[in-house]
């Protein structure tokens, strides 16, 4: 193989099949990882930018992209920026880790990381106090707002939505992580468009906001949100489960040991998901889960182990994992609890 552009390094039909994962059901995990910047974001940020420029908005040597980013957007960003020529500010936050900021500050990007939690304990709300500063001082500034902008949406749809359907005669569960939830709302509309008896599934961490959970401080990055993100009224899933921070670190460090795969974070919660459901699946279900990133960037985070004692606490009070039903009692979220469990 021969290519031309790190950009053509994305690889569509990577799917993991873990055999009985999930009780006696074996669970395909769509590998994300081995794409080029380590995430599914690069996907994303060629989309971004390809908006901006089917728009007219985007011009090389000229135009400033900025964004939020807890990292692997930023880093894709920084490289899809790089190879078109656009200058590119990334404004982030101390989850980040140290070694996607460097990446990105060698593939060209200024990045800008906000010290201050907003009002509800989080940082996203401070980070785009510091995009609004940044659009007001630089006058060819474009934000590309992944919380709220459709072509985040369309590129899953498309993309990631598009490679599951490929790949399996019929799907009957998704588990998505839940950030922009971008990937979200493009796998969840064009595969119920698809397989109209799908369950699509999403996962966020305990103390995320965005399908009406409490807000609680979270370390984990790239999972969750402590602002709702405007996508997220596409979303449209069938069910939602969150996810103690603990047991994520708990599914990551026994996927290494059973699977011998190093997984991010934001997959370590999803398979913990996945494993919490497995009493719903049905003989012969294809269940699909989607693996964001690789393992190797959290290794002084959620694979060290001085760092998930001082960062990731068992809540004082216990509190509920939840899952409830999302899609078509969506607003009735009080009398849709099912499979509630205490955590210890
Ligand atoms: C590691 C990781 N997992 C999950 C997600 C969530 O994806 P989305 O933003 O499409 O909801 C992200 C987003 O940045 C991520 O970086």
């Amino acid at each position: 193989m021969i290519i031309e552009s790190p950009l053509e390094l994305i690889f569509p039909d990577l799917f993991y099949r873990l055999r009985a994962f999930a009780g006696d059901h074996d669970v395909f995990l769509k590998l994300e990882g081995f794409n080029v910047t380590g995430s599914i974001k690069v996907k994303t940020a060629i989309g971004l930018v390809e908006d901006l420029e089917r728009r007219g908005i985007a011009r090389p040597n000229e135009t400033v992209v900025v964004e939020s980013s807890s990292g692997n957007l930023g880093l894709a960003l920084s490289l899809v920026c790089a190879i078109k020529g656009y200058k590119f500010i990334c404004v982030t936050d101390p989850n980040a880790n140290r070694a996607t900021i460097k990446g990105m500050e060698l593939y060209g990007a200024n990045v800008i990381v906000v010290e201050e939690r907003d009002s509800v304990g989080g940082f996203l709300g401070s980070r785009f106090k510091t995009i609004e500063q940044i659009l007001q001082s630089e006058p060819n500034a474009v934000w590309v707002n992944q919380y709220a902008n459709i072509a985040n949406k369309n590129v899953h749809a498309d993309q990631t939505a598009n490679e599951i359907a490929c790949e399996f005669d019929k799907v009957d569960w998704v588990f998505v992580g839940a950030g922009t939830t971008g990937t979200l709302a493009g796998v969840s509309e064009r595969l119920h468009q698809k397989f109209p008896e799908i369950k699509i599934v999403a996962v966020e961490p305990v103390g995320s906001v965005t399908f009406g959970g409490a807000p609680r401080k979270r370390n984990i990055p790239g999972i969750g949100t402590s602002v709702r993100p405007k996508l997220a009224d596409l979303a449209n899933p069938d069910m939602v489960v969150a996810v103690n921070e603990e047991r994520t670190v708990e599914a990551c460090l026994s996927f290494v040991r059973d699977y011998h795969l190093l997984v991010g974070g934001s997959t370590g919660t999803v398979l913990a998901a996945v494993q919490q459901l497995a009493p719903e699946f049905a003989r012969g279900d294809t269940i699909v889960a989607i693996s964001p990133d690789l393992g190797e960037k959290y290794l002084d985070t959620i694979y060290d182990t001085a760092w998930v004692e001082e960062n990731v606490t068992v809540p004082e009070v216990k509190t509920q994992e939840q899952t409830y039903k999302g899609r078509r009692d969506r607003g009735r979220r009080s009398d849709v609890l099912r499979h509630s469990r205490l955590v210890s």
